[in-house]
């Protein structure tokens, strides 16, 4: 009895620890998530905001994804800093991964996190954002981003009417190499069709300057980016599109056309552009998907997104990270240069949505469920 009592006592004082030991694992985080209940981990997971819709969704697809994982798993967001980036990677290198997936917040900021990693024998897996300028990185998974680029400017190209069309451009952060795909992209289809006259540009010198030219280099590309970035900020997108609005004459609006690179960025400068009664009518392009545009495009409010499926973009990354830690060697289908090594690919490709297909694409796909949105036919 009296062993039985010391031994019931020794077993309070150890799981009092381990509760303890527990606290301190997920409130230490508050964005850590994941399968992983002791603190080793085999797979990191970073990804760069909480704030954006888009990075949330791909959260909420891993945890399904993870869900009958044989591997522990943990995921943490670096809130737009590269600092805080940096710490989350240490953070997981402390806990012994095998894999790090991760979303830069900025491209070529995080080569030292993902160099840490490497030093540590770590596999690096660049998640939708590649890392640039760095040999640390080994594998890229990735959506077609020159392809989205080119489906949102070819929508622009076949739903606006006559020619003179007002074009305002927009761009993503210029710290992410998306950000240059998408524009380069979109650019090689406007290009032609600012050349013969269907576009005229409204909002940028430095596009206007380069107009004659089809294929733009990186500098090029910085330059034009630079002058219409949103930095994929729905605020800095309104401040924008305010300003140009008012700097502009009436002979630049009535029915315009609007190159948004994003979802979150469409919705604000779509929203700027609705309130200008000199607007009589605009196209926006988006991407993403997010739940809020799906509305806005049943609303007729935003033209179209470029939905790229979350799902197949987790199932690619982590299919690549059971066979890393399986001890084979992923399958990739292409690469990308980043500046300082050719980084295997695997790329998956996007589907243009706009009121048409809205439903067939998003909710007979079960990408979403119907009861999410109103007015939907
Ligand atoms: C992603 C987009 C996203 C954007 C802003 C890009 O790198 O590919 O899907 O909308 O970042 O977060």
């Amino acid at each position: 009895m009296r062993r039985n009592s010391k031994g019931f006592l020794l077993f309070v004082i150890l799981a009092v620890f381990a509760l303890i030991a527990a606290g301190c694992n997920s409130g230490g985080g508050e964005e850590g998530s994941g399968s992983g209940s002791s603190s080793a981990v085999d797979i990191g997971i970073v990804l760069p905001t909480k704030d954006e819709p888009r990075w949330v969704q791909d959260e909420e697809r891993f945890k399904a994804a993870l869900a009958d994982s044989d591997y522990s798993t943990e995921i943490l967001f670096s809130q737009g800093s590269s600092a805080k980036e940096k710490e989350n990677v240490e953070a997981l290198l402390n806990k012994g991964i095998k894999v790090l997936i991760i979303t830069p917040h900025d491209g070529a900021a995080a080569a030292a996190a993902v160099e840490a990693a490497k030093q540590d024998d770590v596999t690096v897996i660049a998640y939708d954002r590649l890392i640039t300028d760095t040999d640390a990185v080994d594998y890229y998974v990735t959506f077609d981003s020159l392809a989205v680029g080119a489906a949102q400017a070819q929508y622009l190209v076949d739903n606006a009417e006559g020619s003179g069309v007002p074009l305002y451009l927009y761009a993503g952060a210029s710290s992410d190499n998306n950000a240059f795909l998408f524009f380069q992209g979109a650019w090689e289809v406007l290009q032609p069709k600012i050349a013969d006259g269907t576009f005229k540009i409204a909002n940028s010198s430095q596009a206007e300057a380069l107009k004659d030219t089809k294929e733009l280099n990186r500098d090029q590309l910085s330059q034009i980016i630079g002058q219409v970035t949103t930095n994929w900020d729905p605020n800095e997108s309104k401040n924008k599109a305010q300003t140009h609005l008012t700097s502009v004459g009436d002979d630049m609006k009535g029915n315009v056309a609007i190159l948004a690179p994003n979802d979150g960025t469409a919705r604000s400068i779509a929203d700027v552009f609705a309130s200008d009664t000199a607007v009589t009518d605009y196209l926006i392009t988006g991407q993403d998907a997010e739940k809020a545009s799906v509305q806005y495009i049943i609303d007729e409010k935003q033209s179209m997104t470029v939905f790229k499926d979350v799902r197949t973009l987790v199932e690619d990354a982590m299919g690549m990270a059971v066979e890393i830690m399986d001890g084979n060697t992923p399958e990739t289908t292409g690469s990308y240069d980043n500046g300082m090594t050719e980084v295997k690919a695997k790329q998956t490709d996007v589907i243009v949505v706009d009121k048409e297909n809205v439903k067939a694409e998003l909710i007979d796909s079960e990408y979403y469920k119907a009861d999410e949105f109103t007015g939907l036919e």
